[in-house]
């Protein structure tokens, strides 16, 4: 009580998170939590705007709580939930998709580029919706700071118009939100096209370290990383975007900036700086790994944890949709 208040999620679409989601969200979660009050959701009804089959979205929803608490959030302290045990999130939702323009929506760029990839006439009105029930999710906490990407700063500029059109309207309900830019935040490079981010949705799969993968596979495509001409070890996004990952990998886990990380390679080559990111990455996935597969086994345990994060997101949210739900009329 009385520390800012947190909201975050990822979708569970797929059996292993990355190295960008851990640099860029998860391991900031952790840090994150020590002083906020966080609300760590895994946000299986945003899943569904894409076509998945059941199992594999039961299976990918428990693979995902369990590698946030395998990273460290720490169910103790951040309330760790999954999105579809909380109907409020879907109930609030559809009153903010009564004060959202058509135009309004329309104009998100995340849906015309995800449409276009899928082809438009396939894509579903939830892909549409989704930043609706975005700004459902985040508004129903109380929420005063998103941990939020470039990408995902669209989105959250929806939900800070919802939040002050719905109190406008009807009277003050909802905290408006602030993004929170953490500085440290690495945005990480696919490793065969450093030019694109890493991403699940990558064109190859060799551009990923999966947090999951085998420690073999992880050392494999980092051996393999696309690097530019030149020998030189040096840190320059423009010329040297290859090198300038890993760079960026090494100095992310090793608390260095990635200028002084470089200053070390004088007179080495890629090779060892390859290696060393190498072996960064394998002693930080190691004892991830092994948290990963105990909670893996004990499911009892890890049902026993979203039931409790559940009961504590439902506690908050049902307070802030009886509120809205009154406001509106109903
Ligand atoms: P993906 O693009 O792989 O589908 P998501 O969109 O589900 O990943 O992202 C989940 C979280 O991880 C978000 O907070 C996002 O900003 C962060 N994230 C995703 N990819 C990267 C990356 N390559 N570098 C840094 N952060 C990333
Ligand atoms: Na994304």
């Amino acid at each position: 009580a009385g520390l800012p208040r947190v909201f975050s999620g990822m979708q569970p679409t797929s059996d292993s998170l990355h190295l960008g989601n851990y640099l860029g969200a998860l391991r900031q979660w952790v840090a994150v939590q020590e002083d906020h009050d966080a609300f760590y959701c895994v946000v299986d009804l945003h899943a569904i705007t894409v076509e998945v089959a059941p199992d594999v979205l039961r299976q990918r929803t428990r693979r995902t709580a369990a590698q946030y608490l395998a990273a460290g959030v720490d169910p103790d302290r951040s309330t760790v939930f999954v999105q579809s045990h909380a109907p409020e999130h879907a109930q609030l939702a559809w009153v903010l998709g009564c004060i959202t323009g058509f135009g309004e929506a329309s104009r998100m760029t995340q849906f015309k580029d995800k449409s276009v990839r899928g082809g438009s006439d396939r894509s579903s009105v939830g892909l549409f919706t989704y930043p609706i029930l975005q700004a459902a999710d985040i508004l129903l906490y109380g929420t005063h700071l998103v941990p939020v990407g470039e990408d995902q700063r669209q989105h959250l500029e929806l939900t800070r118009d919802l939040a002050q059109r719905f109190n406008a309207r009807f009277g003050e309900t909802f905290v408006v939100p602030e993004p929170y830019i953490l500085g440290s935040t690495a945005k990480i490079m696919d490793l065969q096209d450093p030019t694109a981010k890493m991403s699940k949705s990558a064109q190859s799969a060799t551009g990923l370290v999966d947090l999951l993968d085998d420690p073999k596979v992880v050392a494999k495509r980092i051996r393999s990383a696309v690097t530019d001409t030149g020998r030189e070890v040096r840190f320059d996004r423009e010329e040297k975007p290859g090198v300038s990952n890993l760079l960026g990998i090494l100095a992310a886990l090793t608390g260095a900036t990635p200028e002084a990380v470089a200053a070390g390679y004088e007179g080495k080559g890629y090779g060892d700086l390859k290696a060393d990111v190498a072996e960064v990455v394998l002693a930080e996935l190691a004892p991830f790994q092994q948290r990963f597969t105990e909670l893996l086994a004990d499911p009892a345990e890890l049902d026993r944890v979203l039931a409790a994060g559940a009961l504590r997101a439902r506690e908050v949210a049902s307070v802030t949709l009886a509120r809205a739900s009154d406001r509106v009329g109903f």
